[in-house]
């Protein structure tokens, strides 16, 4: 079977790239784009490892055909911050969220999608948001108090700053 184009955004980067009607995005974004942040650990929708940014949303990209995204803005791990670490990034690594760290860019990219609609999650709302991603090495305490972390510290960062008091 002759191969489509497939035209889309990766990471604020127009991409243009030939596919097979039965290639995932995860495929491409690991095969073809070098994007191997995106890990694949089921490829069958069970453990969440893949999950990226579709126009906004999180979606499993092993379950994504690749044509399905003609258009589309894709965000993977590799784009969740610009130059620096993520308070999601730093905040696994410091409450030991992230262990083998397998799973870790499938959590990081659910929990970043649920802090922007929702930057003050509490922990049944950070567990159920999270449901749908598997880790076998944490026990997911620690991914949960990873969340809520980066959650204070990113809320500290949009909070308004006080007017410096004039002299
Ligand atoms: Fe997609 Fe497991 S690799 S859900
Ligand atoms: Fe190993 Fe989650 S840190 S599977």
């Amino acid at each position: 079977m002759s191969k489509s184009i497939l035209k889309l955004s990766v990471n604020g980067r127009s991409v243009e790239v030939a596919v097979e009607h039965y290639h995932t995005l995860a495929s491409v974004l690991r095969n073809e784009l070098s994007l191997t942040g995106t890990k694949v650990g089921c490829d069958m929708g069970t453990c969440g490892c893949c999950t990226v940014h579709i126009d906004g949303k999180a979606k499993l990209s092993c379950l994504t055909l690749a044509l399905e995204c003609q258009g589309a803005n894709v965000r993977t791990i590799e784009a969740l911050n610009e130059n620096e670490m993520h308070p999601l990034q730093r905040a696994f690594a410091e409450c030991g969220g992230s262990q083998c760290g397998y799973c870790t860019p499938g959590f990081i990219m659910k929990s970043s999608e649920l802090l922007e609609r929702n930057p003050d999650p509490t922990r049944d709302e950070i567990k159920e948001a999270l449901a749908g991603n598997l880790c076998r090495c944490t026990g997911y305490m620690k991914i949960y108090d990873a969340v809520e972390q980066a959650a204070g510290e990113l809320r500290k960062k949009e909070a308004p700053q006080p007017m410096p008091v004039k002299a």
